[in-house]
Parts: structure tokens; sequence; C-alpha cells
């Protein structure tokens, strides 16, 4: 069973083929992936429109390229698996088209997958895969949420931001201290020669009791800072404030995991999205995990942020599960906001 992923969600698009023969997890054959970060850091963000012309000037090559590196012909392909949601409407339906048109053309079935989904079972394609139960730290640019995940599709929402999502807070902090985007790695690079001690940044929703997360007081309590600290900030005070806005995104979020774990009284961490690519968070998290006898899983560095291997991947683990909506009706939406704990209803 060969399954093609294609992503086309925001400012990456990725291409991917994988195996999912049997019931073991998928085997990934081949990926490529183009990032669009060059053509956007001008503006300082993603623009939506030049997004999508640039998955549609990307895809088919990059399909070709991953259809040559796995050695296999188009006619070999099984299913064509796309991201129908969530992410930016027209760069979505790119994908979308793409797929629908390719496997009408072939009469094969098509599957729109949930991207964050992707981003969650991701790790299940790395040297050391989970396996269920788990609680999910899904920590992107969009979206920061706690899952509780038994099996494929089934999904619980354990808690969630309340605004600005993690990686958001990476963004507009690095933003006020002058780095390019996407701001969290070049802040987490900044940091490294910082003092994390050196500001007292707030730990929002830190005792709230809940599994919730808030992040958009951070970003105002880093730019208050950066005010008083005038232009231009001196180098040693930018990795110093750099510094503390991780360690304050960091704790929250290794407090709020392990909270979870001990609510669900579940022994396995999933890592997934962007953010989890972060050295400290991964530190921190190991660190905390390991003295309560927690395995925690993270997806291969480059597998962290968006790509078309965990799409690919999302529908060939559906498929196996008997879940998959693959059909051949060929007419597609796209759904740019779209809940993952409402996937369940959907089955
Ligand atoms: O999952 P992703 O590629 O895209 C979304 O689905 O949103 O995540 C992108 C986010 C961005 O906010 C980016 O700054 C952040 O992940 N990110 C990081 C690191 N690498 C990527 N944040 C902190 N440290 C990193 N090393
Ligand atoms: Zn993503």
């Amino acid at each position: 069973m060969l399954v093609l992923g294609i992503e086309s969600s925001c400012d990456e698009t990725g291409v991917a083929l994988v195996d999912a023969s049997g019931q073991g997890v998928p085997v990934l054959l081949s990926h490529a992936l183009h990032s669009q970060i060059d053509m956007h850091q001008a503006y300082g963000g993603v623009v939506p429109e030049l997004a999508s012309r640039d998955h549609i000037r990307r895809v088919l090559p990059l399909i070709d390229e991953v259809l040559g590196q796995g050695q296999r012909s188009l006619d070999q392909v099984d299913v064509i698996a796309y991201t129908r949601g969530p992410g930016l409407a027209g760069a979505l339906l790119v994908g979308a088209g793409v797929a629908c048109s390719l496997a009408a053309s072939l009469g094969k079935p098509v599957m729109g997958v949930h991207h964050l989904e992707g981003h969650l079972l991701s790790p299940f394609l790395s040297a050391d895969p989970p396996a269920f139960s788990f609680v999910a730290l899904l920590v992107s640019g969009g979206h920061t949420q706690l899952m509780r995940v038994d099996r494929v599709g089934n999904y619980e929402l354990l808690g969630e931001t309340i605004d600005d999502a993690a990686g958001e807070a990476f963004d507009k902090s690095a933003k006020l201290l002058g780095l390019p985007y996407p701001g969290g790695p070049h802040l987490a690079k900044l940091a490294q020669g910082g003092d994390a001690e050196a500001f007292k940044l707030p730990r929002p929703l830190l005792h709230s009791g809940d599994l919730d997360f808030s992040f958009s007081g951070l970003k105002t309590a880093v730019l208050t800072q950066a005010k008083k600290l005038g232009e231009p900030i001196g180098e040693k005070a930018r990795a110093d404030l750099a510094a503390s806005t991780q360690a304050a995104i960091v704790e929250v979020l290794v407090k709020k995991s392990l909270k979870a774990l001990e609510q669900t009284g579940l022994k396995r961490l999933v890592v997934a999205g962007g953010v989890g690519a972060n050295a400290l968070l991964r530190e921190q998290l190991n660190a905390a995990c390991k003295k309560k006898g927690i395995r925690v899983h993270y997806p291969e560095l480059h597998l962290c942020t968006d790509n078309g291997a965990m799409i690919a991947l999302a529908a060939g683990m559906r498929l196996q599960a008997g879940i998959s909506e693959a059909n051949s009706a060929y007419s597609f939406d796209v759904k740019p906001r779209w809940p993952l704990d409402m996937l369940a209803a959907q089955q």
C-alpha cells in the first residue's frame, strides 16, 4: 500500500512516499521539502498569497523528486493524501487541488489529513517510536495543546492555549529583539549566550490548576523590558532577554506536560510541532520525565517542522487502523480552522 502525501498548509511545500503495507509502522521511502522562509523573510512573516503561488510552483517538481528517490512510478501509488486543514485556505487549496486531480487522473482514492494529526504521529517515524497510550504536547506556530491519545484517530483535548501559541510567543518575542522570521530558532540561538535569570518574566497560568496555557502576556512583558533597555539594546542584554524569554516558555510547557501525565496516570509523552525542535525544551523535559520514570518521544529533528512525511504517515496509519475517509469523489474542501478533537466524531 503506497501512500503519496502532500503538505501545503503554510510556508512549506512537503511531499513524501510511505509504504503502509502490513500492520507495522509505515515505512518512509522518500520525502522532499521546499521551505518558503527566505521568500517571506523580507515581509517579517508569511504572506498568504505568495505562499499559495509558491506551492503551485513547487508541488509537481517535488512529487517527481519523491517518486524518483523512492524508485516508484505514479501508477504504483495506491492513495494520495493531502493536508485538508488547519492552515491558510489558499495554501491548503493548492495541495487539495493537486491531490484530487492527480488521483482522479489515476483513478485512485484521495484522503484529506489533519495537519496536527500529522505532527502528533510524526514521532512514529523516529528511531524510538512511541506506543499507545500517551500524552501529546503539540507545540507549533499556531497551536499549543495537550492531548490524550489512546489510538490513531482518537484525540482527547486536555488543555490548550487561550491566546497565543508557544511558537507565536517565540516568534513575536524574537521580532521585538530584531530577529528575522521565523524567530523561534533564532531566539534559541541568541539565548545560548544569555543568562536566563537576568529578567523576571511571567509564567502565565503556571498555577492555574488546569492544563491551559496563555502566552500573550509574556510578549507584552518582553516588550516592556525591551523598551526599558532603550534602543539599541546591547548584545549582552539582548542575549539575556532571549534566554529569559525561552526559559519562561519552556518552564510552562514542561510543568503543564508533567501535570497532564500526572492527571492521566500515563507514563509516555510525545512532543510534536516546530517548537519540539527547541533544545532547552528537550533537555528540561528529558530531565523532568527521567525523574518520574516517564518515556519521552520526539520526531527526528528535520521532521519537527512542517513536512510531507507526517501527512503520508498519518494517512497510512489511518488506513491500517481501518478508519480512513479515503474516497473517490474528488470533490474537495479545505478546513482552515479544524479542531483535532473533532476528528473522532467524524469516524
Ligand atoms: O509546526 P511548525 O513548522 O508550523 C506550524 O504548523 O505552525 O512550527 C513552526 C513554529 C514557529 O513558530 C517556529 O519559530 C517554531 O516552530 N520553532 C522553534 C524552533 N524551531 C521552530 N521554536 C523554538 N525553538 C526552535 N528550535
Ligand atoms: Zn505544522
